[in-house]
């Protein structure tokens, strides 16, 4: 539905250039929730915005729905806009305008007689669940309220793409996953294809199938949401992730040096990360039976579900022989659990028993 190559952009500013985008590529297919993380200033609004050419790639090419983007005119890039709804961090409502003439509003721009707009926005002041607030203005409502209006009028012109750029990003938790829940309703009922911008991992963790992360007008790394989080290979990956899976050692060790070797009164730490059928599995059961004079304690356990898919994280500590040690190390590089070794560590004297 979208396929965007080599996705230059140079802004000139009077400090000079900004190389915001340095060669893009990304294609999202149709009905997909595809989400683009990154820091602020790494160029997620300049890519999105190249999508529906608010911004002119320096360079490169933008296909949206078999239409070669870069080479349409003003009245035909006009025309292909209406395929493309966006909605923005601070909702760009018109203030002097009610609910229902703000959703009307791309539709009385392409002269659509009173009554059409009327039959589409009736059902759309339905959908986003703000029947009863179409007199209101803009000042009356809630910021959950105004992202909904500004959800449907971004639905008025039959859009088969979404662009979302930090649409929750204004929002508190809870409203943010209502306005969440309500994009994915969309995206499902009508096979919108929605592309998500946002700095947080919540947002992608919530609503998307993919996910690239962009880090200074580059993509670090892309894939599905499900093998970013549970295998990240770039360090700014990990960052975000960190923020919803701490990295962080059990309290019990923390700020202890960590060693390659066996030191007295040391375990060694692993973290477990199990995914899908194996979360749940006697895994470590196992290991203990099969492995003789191992002793596994376990010191954070993380259930989680990644659409749909049970994730498992938990740290463990090992003592035993070294032998015994490398013997559970082999049983459990065998199975389908993905191992990551920390190290060993002390425990804390003043919580050790
Ligand atoms: N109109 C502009 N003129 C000059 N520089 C810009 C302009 N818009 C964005 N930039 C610069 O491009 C880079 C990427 O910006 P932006 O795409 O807004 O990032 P993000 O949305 O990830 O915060 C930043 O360094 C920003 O300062
Ligand atoms: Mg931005």
């Amino acid at each position: 539905m979208i396929k965007l190559s080599k996705i230059v952009k140079i802004y000139d500013s009077p400090s000079g250039k900004v190389h915001a985008l340095k060669g893009i590529d990304l294609n999202i297919a149709k009905g997909e929730i595809y989400g683009i993380i990154g820091l602020s200033g790494a160029g997620k609004s300049t890519l999105v915005r190249c999508i529906n050419m608010l911004e002119r790639p320096t360079s490169g090419n933008v296909i949206v729905d078999g239409q070669d983007m870069m080479k349409l005119s003003e009245s035909e890039l006009r025309d292909a806009r209406k395929n493309i709804g966006m909605i923005f961090q601070h909702f760009n409502l018109l203030s002097s305008a009610t609910v229902y003439d703000n959703i009307a509003f791309p539709l009385k721009l392409s002269n659509t007689s009173s009554a059409n707009i009327a039959k589409k926005v009736e059902p759309l002041l339905e959908l986003v669940g703000l029947k009863d607030k179409a007199k209101q203005y803009p000042a009356q409502l809630s910021g959950g309220q105004k992202q909904r209006v500004g959800i449907a009028r971004a639905l008025a012109s039959d859009p088969k793409i979404l662009l979302c750029d930090e649409a929750t990003s204004a929002l508190d938790p809870q409203t943010t996953k209502s306005i969440l829940a309500l994009i994915k309703d969309i995206n499902k009922k009508f096979a919108l294809t929605v592309v998500v911008i946002t700095h947080e991992m919540q947002v992608i963790k919530e609503i998307c199938d993919k996910v690239a992360v962009i880090s200074d007008g580059i993509i670090a790394e892309k894939g599905s949401v499900l093998d970013v989080f549970t295998n990240p290979q770039h360090e700014i990956t990990k960052e975000f992730i960190s923020v919803l899976l701490s990295n962080d050692l059990p309290a019990a060790f923390r700020g202890n040096e960590i060693s390659a070797e066996k030191v007295e009164g040391s375990l060694l730490l692993l973290r477990l990360n199990f995914l899908g059928d194996k979360a749940d599995d006697p895994i470590l059961a196992q290991m203990i039976r099969n492995c003789q004079g191992v002793e596994c304690t376990m010191l954070f356990g993380n259930l989680d579900e990644i659409h749909g898919v049970p994730f498992g994280r938990f740290i463990v500590g090992l003592s035993g022989n070294e032998s015994s040690i490398q013997d559970a190390l082999n049983f459990l590089s065998n199975k389908e659990v993905r191992v990551e070794v920390i190290g060993y560590v002390r425990r804390n004297s003043s919580i050790a028993d």
